[in-house]
């Protein structure tokens, strides 16, 4: 018999059919639930099926980059957003002193340069017209006309410009939906909109193609944040949607339940927005921030529309709603890159635990995002900052590792509940960043080696803390921390490449695009710290993993967050993603060469599938293996790409199997 751990992880991956087997008691026959019964060898398929299966599920190389390349974010935005300060009490003259202190403090200089108005802004969408009116009576300016239609009276054209003025650059805030996110959650708010239930439609829903224009041609913005409460929080039955007399609306979004979103509805409406934000911007000058808090499978497609996707639930200032928050993108690097970014929301030094009394919490928060390729949005009144927090956000070097041109995410080291070890590659050859993170309240003590570093252990490397509280260190092979709780250690590293002419994938994420996943059904990512919900506490249900994307492949790790095994060996280098998946990858670098170590991960839940991979260069194969199964010993293949600009890796299963293949691309490096 299964130990029950075993037996739960067993029930927990077998299909519909077998599922009510599992939802209750101990079964009598256990072995029934073994994983051989449905991972029997299934029949494979003929030359004309498997033409059809790559062709049919977006297997087939395309030979070119296909994430979002439009809007103005090669690097993460930085600058000032009103929302954590202010919510809806917001005004002209805030929004003003916010773009003046981002000047005066020395932030606009160190690249902080979006001033973005959050929810608050509108008075009503104007039925005779359909155009939105500004809430003139607290941004005075927009008052632009005396005659008119109450929406012909108002612009932001007047603020922006002085935004603009100042070398500033302004967002605005919208949602998908009809109704925007105050108007559900904040209804002692003095700035909800206003009128009958049709004005009070502030949202994009059915306006897409008045509103974008409006905000981009006509009132000049150069940023978007588009939340997605109008597709969430307006069902029938909830007691706000009678009392406020809003329109109905059958959500699209389940927050808490995947299989209950209605994904392809989500992203048909983001999609249209991303078409026509381009379409309105035509000097390419706008950064498209999708808000919808990690549903809807965003962790997976938000890449493909926006520049940037939030990955989880807002973040409040507790500890522990930080780690959830950073748990939620910091696995992820693989879908960050130029142009889009995984965002866990902004910064919230100043407040709760991260204010003048909690600079350890405070300092990790900013290294932390910094490392992650989080925009840095401040959400703080800046005159009330101390010079303490100040100096946090203005850190030059974790700036400068946040805006480095390359873009390449942290990837975890090491990781585990006590100590994570954050690698992040930089643009220049022989540069690194390195951040030693204590998560818990116990004081610890960390090696970090030259492996975690991919640089060779026999040569100097030098490492120079990003706080200056340490001397430098020069070290060969392993050096040692000691580390206070919370505490997270940073340091500029310069060493001498592991490999002397190239790089292993996983220190490139910013050059792979997951094409294709693999996953077949989405299920929330357990890895995430689960918080204790603020709103609630724990009255209600309990806080469980709410955000799919469990199964996505990861650099340095399995895409179940196991160590990469082939045969019985671990591989601290590689990619692992599922079988029926294409990753693209940049050859910036002009490497002429490409080899890894393939086969199916001993993590493998499927055992009996035949996996085929492939290599394509500009869109020829240059490699294709022999079909490997789970007892077959890994095969070292290596692959002429001649400088190829876009290699795409392919790995496909022969049959129709139902369980997934973990299979691993190990030690895969370009030179
Ligand atoms: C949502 C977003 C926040 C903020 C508010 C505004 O909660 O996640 O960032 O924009 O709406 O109401």
């Amino acid at each position: 018999m299964l130990p029950q751990k075993l037996q739960i992880r067993v029930c927990s991956v077998i299909s519909l059919a077998v599922l009510n087997a599992c939802s209750g008691q101990v079964s009598k026959k256990p072995e029934a639930l073994t994983t051989t019964k449905i991972d029997q060898p299934s029949a494979l398929l003929n030359e004309q099926q498997i033409a059809k299966k790559l062709a049919n599920n977006n297997l087939l190389p395309q030979a070119k980059w296909s994430a979002f390349s439009a809007g103005n974010a090669l690097t993460p935005p930085m600058g000032w957003n009103s929302w954590n300060a202010f919510h809806t009490r917001i005004d002209e003259q805030k929004l003003l002193s916010a773009a003046q202190n981002l000047i005066d403090y020395g932030l606009a200089d160190l690249g902080y340069r979006y001033i973005n108005i959050d929810d608050g802004w509108w008075l009503k969408r104007e039925q005779q017209t359909q155009a939105l009116v500004v809430r003139s009576s607290i941004f005075p300016s927009s008052l632009i006309e005396p005659e008119g239609t109450a929406a012909e009276k108002t612009s932001f054209k007047p603020i922006v410009d002085k935004i603009h003025q100042l070398g500033l650059k302004a967002g605005i805030y919208t949602d998908i939906g009809q109704y925007s996110c105050s108007q559900a959650w904040n209804l002692s708010s003095p700035n909800l909109p206003e009128g009958s239930q049709r004005e009070r439609q502030v949202g994009l829903y059915g306006h897409i193609n008045k509103d974008i224009p409006l905000f981009f041609e006509k009132w000049g913005f150069d940023y978007i944040k588009v939340d997605a409460c109008g597709l969430t929080f307006y069902d029938k039955d909830r007691p706000t949607t009678k009392e406020y007399d809003y329109q109905a609306f059958e959500p699209y979004i389940d927050f808490e339940n995947i299989n209950r979103t209605k994904i392809d509805k989500v992203t048909d409406l983001y999609e249209t927005l991303s078409t026509a934000l381009v379409k309105a911007n035509p000097d390419n000058d706008f950064v498209y921030a999708i808000c919808n808090w990690g549903t809807a499978n965003v962790r997976a497609w938000g890449k493909n529309l926006s520049n940037q996707w939030r990955t989880s639930g807002d973040l409040i200032p507790t500890w522990s709603r930080l780690l959830h928050n950073f748990d939620s993108a910091v696995s992820r690097a693989i879908y960050a890159g130029p142009g889009t970014w995984n965002d866990p929301d902004m910064l919230i030094v100043g407040k709760g635990e991260f204010d003048e009394n909690h600079l350890v919490e405070a300092k990790s928060h900013f290294t932390l995002w910094s490392m992650i390729n989080a925009p840095l949005l401040i959400g703080y009144d800046i005159t009330k900052l101390s010079d303490e927090l100040v100096n946090i956000i203005s850190n030059p070097d974790l700036i400068s590792f946040n805006q480095d041109p390359a873009g390449h995410q942290a990837v975890l080291a090491y990781t585990s509940d006590d100590i994570q070890i954050l690698v992040k590659t930089l643009n220049k050859r022989g540069e690194k960043a390195v951040a030693l993170f204590n998560r818990g309240l116990t004081p610890l003590t960390v090696q970090l080696t030259a492996e975690h570093l991919k640089m060779a252990a026999d040569k100097n490397i030098l490492l120079q803390d990003v706080w200056q509280d340490l001397e430098n260190i020069t070290f060969k092979n392993e050096t040692e921390f000691h580390l206070k709780p919370r505490q997270t250690l940073a340091f500029k590293v310069t060493g001498t490449p592991e490999l002397a002419t190239g790089m292993y994938l996983s220190e490139l994420p910013g050059q792979i695009n997951v094409a294709e996943d693999g996953i077949t059904a989405l299920r929330p990512d357990p890895n995430v710290h689960r918080m204790i919900d603020m709103l609630t506490n724990s009255t209600r249900i309990s806080s469980r993993g709410y955000y799919a994307g469990w199964g996505g492949p990861r650099l340095d790790s399995t895409v179940y967050d196991e160590n990469i095994r082939l045969d019985g060996q671990y591989y601290p280098n590689g990619v692992s993603v599922l079988a029926n998946s294409r990753l693209e990858v940049k050859n910036l670098q002009g490497f002429n060469h490409f080899s890894a170590t393939v086969g199916l991960d001993d993590s493998s839940l499927a055992k009996n599938s035949p996996v085929v991979f492939a290599v394509y260069a500009d869109g020829k194969k240059v490699k294709q293996t022999p079909a490997l199964r789970f007892n077959d010993k890994p095969l070292k293949i290596t692959a002429d790409i001649k400088q190829a600009k876009l290699i795409e890796l392919v790995a496909y299963t022969l049959d129709h199997a139902q369980l997934p293949s973990v299979v691993a691309w190990a030690d895969a490096k370009l030179y």
